[in-house]
C-alpha cells in the first residue's frame, strides 16, 4: 500500500463528528433562485447528524421540485396544505419537533410574514407551530434587501430572538453584486448549529476565547518567520465551543474559517499582536485555549523594505533573532482558565507535563506530531491529556472537532470553572 493509501485508511478509521446527532431541524424554503443552495444545506445538516424536515413555500416548490427534497431528506416534506395524502396538521408536528428551524432562503414576503405571524402556507405555519429557535437566511435583490420594510421587519425578529444569518455580498440573480446573496450551505448549516448551541447548550453565557494558526513573524515586507500549523485544531475548538453556545472569540494567523457563523474572528500576524488580542478579549472570560503555535523567536528588526540578495563575495547571511515573550503564561484574567497545547516529536508526556505548571495552566493537551495521522494538517489527532496533579487522559484517534469536545468537557469537569 501506497504511503498516502495508508494515511487515509487510518484517517477514516476516526469517526465523521456529528454536531447535531439526535437533532431534528426543519427547513423552510421560499421563493428565490438561491433554492438551490438549500438542497445543499439540508445535506450538510444531516451530514451533521440531524433529521431535516422541510417545509416549502408554493413559489420554492416551482424552483426546486419537491421529490429533489423528497429524496435526500430523512424527515418529512410538506409542500400542500391542502393534499389530502399528507399527514394531517404536517405543519404542528414538524414545528413542535423541531430543536431548530432554518428558514432559508428567506424571501422578503416571507420575511414579513414571519415577522408579522401570518400563518398561510407550509413554512409561514410551520414557523407558527415551532418555539425551536428560528434562522433566518436573507436572499433577494440589494435594493430589495435595503428597504425599510425589510429591515424593519428583520429587527423585529431579530428582538424577538431570532437569528439573522447574512446575507452576504457577491452577484445577484437580478443583475451585478450587492447584498442580498443567500449564504452558503457551509454557513446556513453553521447558523443552524450556532442557534441550537444558544439555546440548549453547555456553555450558554460562557466566552471562550482560542487561538490558532502559526504565527507568522516578519522579516521583511514579503518574508517572515513561521511554522506548519494550519490552525484546524483550533478552528475545530472554536466550533465545538460556538456548537455548545459559548460566545467564541477565534484569534487567528488563518483568516476567517469556513462555516464560522457565530465566532467573532479576529486576525493577527505575530505573537505580539495575538498577546494584545488575547488581552482585550480576556476580561471576563472563562477559558482561554491556546491551540496556536506561537513562534519562540522572533526577528529582532523587521526590514522596512524586501531584502536584497547579499554580494557573491559574501557567504550566507544571519538573521537575528529575539525571544517572543510567553504569551498563554503572560495572561492573567480572574476566573480565566487556560489550556495549552504541546506539540512534541519525542518524550511527548515528561515534556508537555512540565508547561502545565510552568505556564499556569488548567491541563495541557498533548499530542505527537511526528505521526501522519495526528498534528499539523490532517483532520485528526491523537492526543493525550495532562493536568497539573499527573492526571493523564489518552484519547484514541479522533477528528480534532470531537477533540474540542472533550477539551470543553474537561474545562467544564476543572474544579477552577466558573
Ligand atoms: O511551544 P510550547 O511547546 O512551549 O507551547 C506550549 C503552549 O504554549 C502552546 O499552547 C502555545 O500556544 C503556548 N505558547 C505561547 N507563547 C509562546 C510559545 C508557546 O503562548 N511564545
Amino acid at each position: 500500500m501506497s504511503g498516502d493509501g495508508g494515511e487515509v485508511a487510518r484517517a477514516e478509521q476516526a469517526p465523521a463528528p456529528q454536531p447535531l446527532r439526535g437533532r431534528r431541524v426543519c427547513l423552510g424554503v421560499s421563493g428565490s433562485i438561491s433554492a438551490y443552495k438549500s438542497v445543499e444545506a439540508a445535506r450538510r445538516l444531516e451530514d451533521a447528524g440531524a433529521i431535516v424536515d422541510v417545509a416549502l413555500t408554493p413559489s420554492a416548490a416551482r424552483f426546486i421540485p419537491p421529490l429533489t427534497f423528497r429524496s435526500l431528506v430523512k424527515g418529512e416534506v410538506a409542500v400542500d396544505l391542502w393534499d389530502p395524502s399528507a399527514p394531517a396538521e404536517q405543519h404542528v408536528a414538524m414545528g413542535r419537533r423541531a430543536d431548530a428551524m432554518l428558514v432559508a432562503p428567506a424571501s422578503a414576503t416571507t420575511i414579513a410574514k414571519l415577522a408579522q405571524g401570518i400563518g398561510d402556507n407550509p413554512v409561514t405555519l410551520t414557523a407558527l407551530a415551532s418555539s425551536a429557535p428560528l434562522v433566518v437566511a436573507p436572499a433577494m435583490d440589494a435594493v430589495m434587501f435595503a428597504q425599510p420594510s425589510v429591515q424593519a421587519n428583520l429587527e423585529l425578529l431579530k428582538a424577538r430572538g431570532a437569528f439573522i444569518a447574512g446575507p452576504g455580498i457577491g452577484r445577484l440573480a437580478s443583475g451585478g453584486q450587492g447584498l442580498g446573496r443567500l449564504l452558503e450551505p457551509v454557513e446556513l448549516a453553521a447558523a443552524v448549529r450556532s442557534a441550537i448551541g444558544r439555546s440548549v447548550g453547555e456553555l450558554r453565557g460562557r466566552h471562550i476565547i482560542v487561538t490558532a494558526g502559526g504565527t507568522r513573524e516578519p522579516i521583511d515586507p514579503v518574508r517572515f518567520v513561521g511554522n506548519r500549523s494550519s490552525g484546524k485544531m483550533g478552528v475545530a475548538v472554536a466550533e465545538a465551543a460556538r456548537d455548545q453556545g459559548a460566545a467564541v472569540t477565534l484569534i487567528t494567523t488563518q483568516g476567517r474559517p469556513q462555516g464560522g457563523y457565530g465566532i467573532v474572528v479576529r486576525e493577527v500576524e505575530t505573537a505580539l499582536e495575538m498577546q494584545a488580542e488575547i488581552g482585550k478579549a480576556a476580561r471576563g472570560a472563562h477559558a482561554l485555549v491556546m491551540a496556536a503555535a506561537v513562534a519562540d523567536y522572533r526577528p529582532a528588526e523587521a526590514s522596512e523594505s524586501k531584502l536584497k540578495k547579499q554580494d557573491a563575495e559574501q557567504e550566507g547571511m544571519t538573521l537575528e533573532l529575539v525571544e517572543n515573550p510567553d504569551v498563554v503564561a503572560s495572561i492573567d484574567a480572574a476566573k480565566l482558565l487556560k489550556v495549552g497545547f504541546a506539540a512534541e516529536t519525542d518524550d511527548l508526556i515528561r515534556n508537555a507535563q512540565a508547561k502545565v505548571a510552568k505556564k499556569g495552566l488548567a491541563f495541557i493537551v498533548a499530542n505527537d506530531v511526528s505521526q501522519s495521522d495526528a498534528g499539523f494538517q490532517v483532520e485528526t489527532n491523537r492526543v493525550v491529556m495532562l493536568d497539573a496533579n499527573g492526571g493523564v487522559e489518552r484519547l484514541p484517534l479522533m477528528h480534532k472537532y470531537d477533540v474540542g469536545w472533550a477539551i470543553l468537557d474537561r474545562l467544564r469537569a476543572h474544579r477552577g470553572w466558573a
